[in-house]
């Protein structure tokens, strides 16, 4: 496909063919040399362990093109420590960090004419994964892995962008278990979301929020992303074993503590949704989108945040001062940002 043939103010988060991707294997006690594919496809043993027993895991990340025409890449250390956590969580090999972020760099170079142009909206989304690749039919850790990064273009991951969308909630689904493997991003999370994700969509709603898996009674994954919600001046997110610690979390509370914000990071109880101004959901790929209503399944009961489609001022804020490090229009003062070149 020809670059020009990308209409790019129009992307949505879907997946679309580019150029390259790198792949790099685990045998025989090491990690081999970085390869770089023009295949889409991935040679694989029919008892492979990621096949049978679910041993695999990724990740998501963003290359953004500024106004100065260069390409950044946002926090990618931070990914290359979570995948690390995501491999042992499993019993697979983790990578060196110095490893991932060698692939990224080279795996972004490669397809660089598909780094959306500045001012459309778009990234490219970067999506490391690890297979576990041994032929196994005991359940046990497979002892070869390979581990691919492809990239994609994408636009905004709710067709609406920044505009605020409906959340639905029931207790009739568990994402994961209490001391499962929530907090790591392992594929088995995501298949284990498909029916109560389905099951908002067809409802109407953009998401599924889970409350905890052991009470239900506090707030925990908003559908593949953190919630967190605005009172006054405060920036209030849930503290929970069972939620995937979000780099873009960890970024929007160290901004939001820079525009003099309070910031907490607690248990949040279902009742106290009544209390809050504004509500969000944030992850590389929602970004920050806001909710306008969150309605309880099971009771009926209807949480509104936003009655004239737009975003609350700062969950405004926080999105514009994130996004704006992220194409290096504000100053990346804390070291969010690597330029790839
Ligand atoms: N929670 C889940 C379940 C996710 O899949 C994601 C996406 O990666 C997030 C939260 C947000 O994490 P991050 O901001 O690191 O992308
Ligand atoms: C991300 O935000 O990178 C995610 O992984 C969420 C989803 C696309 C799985």
């Amino acid at each position: 496909m020809k670059e020009t043939d990308i209409d790019w103010g129009n992307l949505t988060f879907s997946y679309m063919p580019t150029d390259y991707n790198v792949r790099c294997t685990f045998k025989d006690g090491k990690w081999g040399e970085i390869q770089v594919s023009d295949s889409e496809l991935i040679p694989m043993h029919i008892a492979a362990s990621c096949l049978h027993y679910g041993q695999e895991s990724f990740e998501g990340l963003k290359a953004f093109r500024g106004k100065d025409g260069k390409i950044r890449v946002f926090r990618m250390e931070e990914n290359a420590k979570r995948f690390i956590r995501s491999a042992e969580g499993i019993k697979m090999e983790p990578m060196p960090v110095e490893l991932f972020c060698e692939m990224v760099r080279k795996v972004v170079k490669l397809n660089e004419r598909f780094v959306p142009p500045y001012g459309t909206g778009a990234s490219l989304y970067i999506r490391p994964l690890e297979i576990g690749i041994t032929p196994r039919v005991g359940v046990k850790p497979a002892s070869e892995y390979m581990v691919v990064m492809l990239v994609t273009p994408v636009g905004p991951y709710f067709k609406e962008g920044f505009k605020p969308t409906k959340v639905c909630l029931s207790r009739e689904y568990d994402r994961v278990a209490p001391k499962g493997t929530g907090s790591i991003k392992v594929g088995g999370n995501y298949a284990a979301s498909l029916v109560a994700g389905e099951k908002a969509h067809e409802l109407g709603y953009s998401v599924m929020l889970y409350l905890d898996p052991k009470e239900k009674k506090y707030l925990d994954e908003c559908g593949a992303a953190n919630f967190f919600a605005v009172k006054g001046n405060k920036y209030i997110t849930p503290k929970s074993e069972s939620i995937l610690p979000s780099i873009t979390n960890k970024s929007l509370v160290q901004l939001a503590e820079d525009l003099g914000m309070e910031v907490e990071r607690r248990p949040i109880e279902l009742a106290e949704l009544e209390t809050f101004d504004e509500a969000s959901a944030c992850g590389t790929a929602a970004v920050c989108s806001p909710i306008s209503e969150i309605d309880d399944l099971d009771t009926g009961k209807k949480y509104i945040f936003s009655t004239n489609n737009e975003a609350g001022p700062m969950t405004t804020k926080l999105y514009n001062k994130l996004r704006g490090v992220q194409n290096g229009d504000e100053e990346d003062i804390h070291g969010w940002v690597e330029v790839i070149d």
